[in-house]
């Protein structure tokens, strides 16, 4: 069968031919691929400047968006099925005893360093026909979002940053009403996480690099959200124009603009933080005036990565719910799909929203 993977060593990205796996254990699960998602973490990974393969092996089989047919199950898996479909966690516990939070079944929030992520870090992933994984990783998804269920795995670092945004408001001492809710970036996480606002009666605003009319500004103004671009407005006068905010979302990984980011909260607001910038990245900043603003306004940032099986039902939820809301604007965030034998060159360009490779059809 075909694999895409990706040679550190020799800095070459090819498909591979190699066998079928073979379903072993009792709670394991075959799964034929049907649809996986590419984004900015795998063109790194295919850029040499993230990720790692398998201990040991000289490759690692690239893909962690994924969407895919359970083909068959061992003697012991409960709740799935041949036919049912699939999203699969990307990231699996490290095997230290003293993390407490791989041994609690999140793996997203683990302490040691040591957990492994499938097309990620240290696993294969999903650019390839057939995978094996046990049901503990395996999330079911509803037959009537296939066509855009390969938007999940994306959705659910937006369900997991507004689960800790949640979390965190429960501190306030009065209930906080209808709520302002600002997304930095309009990529895919941005455009989902606008979507999210918008669906749980945030009044929102997206602010993006590109300009005010262009495709992504009228797909966010088809959700009733606002939209402003940086190119106009830089972030130091935004707040001026467009009011401060309960929730900021930051979806960019602009190291600068992360930095900014908490001057556009309201007193008491949240701001959370999704993009990875690069290790170099350096950003001015009035530290003083910076420090002052959260201390004085009981401001809180904080980063997020990854998701829990929780995380993962919320989004899929949201996911059915944005399909009844704007069917239209979420079908729009998947703007190319292609074969697997283009994806290498596709990782090295972006256009678009989200790029999907087609790996099969419904049979
Ligand atoms: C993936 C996450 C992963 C993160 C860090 C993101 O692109 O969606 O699942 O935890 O990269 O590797
Ligand atoms: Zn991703």
């Amino acid at each position: 069968m075909r694999a895409l993977a990706v040679f550190p060593s020799t800095k070459r990205v090819h498909l591979l031919d190699i066998p079928e796996p073979q379903l072993g254990g009792a709670t394991e699960v075959l799964l034929r691929l049907r649809e996986v998602g590419l984004c900015g973490t795998d063109r790194e990974i295919a850029s040499f400047e993230y990720g790692d393969p398998p201990s040991g092996a000289d490759h690692l089989v690239l893909g962690h968006e994924s969407l895919a047919e359970v083909v068959e199950v061992g003697r012991k898996v409960r709740n799935l099925k041949p036919g049912d479909l699939v999203v699969a966690m990307v990231r699996r516990p490290c095997p230290h005893a003293e993390c407490r939070a791989c041994r609690a079944g999140r793996p997203d929030f683990c302490e040691t360093g040591d957990y492994t992520e499938r097309g990620i870090k240290g696993a294969n992933g999903f650019l390839t026909d057939y995978v094996i994984d046990d049901q503990a990783y395996l999330v079911k998804v509803p037959q009537v979002l296939a066509d855009v269920a390969v938007l999940v795995e994306p959705l659910t670092v937006v369900t997991k940053a507004a689960n800790q945004a949640h979390a965190i408001f429960h501190r306030l001492p009065y209930d906080p009403g209808p709520q302002r809710g600002l997304v930095l970036g309009a990529g895919p996480i941005g455009l989902l996480g606008a979507m999210f606002l918008v669906a749980d009666g945030f009044e929102t605003l997206v602010y993006s690099r590109d300009t005010e009319n262009s495709k992504v500004a009228e797909l966010v103004r088809s959700l009733g959200a606002g939209y402003v671009s940086s190119t106009q407005n830089p972030i130091e006068t935004l707040a001026k124009h467009s009011g401060t905010f309960d929730v900021v979302l930051e979806a960019v990984g602009f190291a600068p603009l992360m930095m900014a980011a908490a001057q556009m909260l309201r007193p008491n607001g949240v701001l959370a933080l999704t993009g990875v910038p690069p290790e170099g990245a350096t950003a001015e900043l009035t530290a003083g005036h910076a420090l002052r603003d959260l201390v004085l306004r009981n401001k809180v940032v904080f980063g997020t990565v990854n998701a829990g099986r929780k995380d993962h039902v919320s989004a899929i939820q949201h996911l059915e719910q944005f399909m009844v809301l704007f069917p239209e604007s979420v079908r729009k965030l998947i703007t190319h799909r292609m074969p697997l034998d283009e994806v290498p060159q596709m990782l090295t360009q972006k256009l678009g929203i989200k790029n999907v490779v087609e790996i099969s059809r419904a049979a």
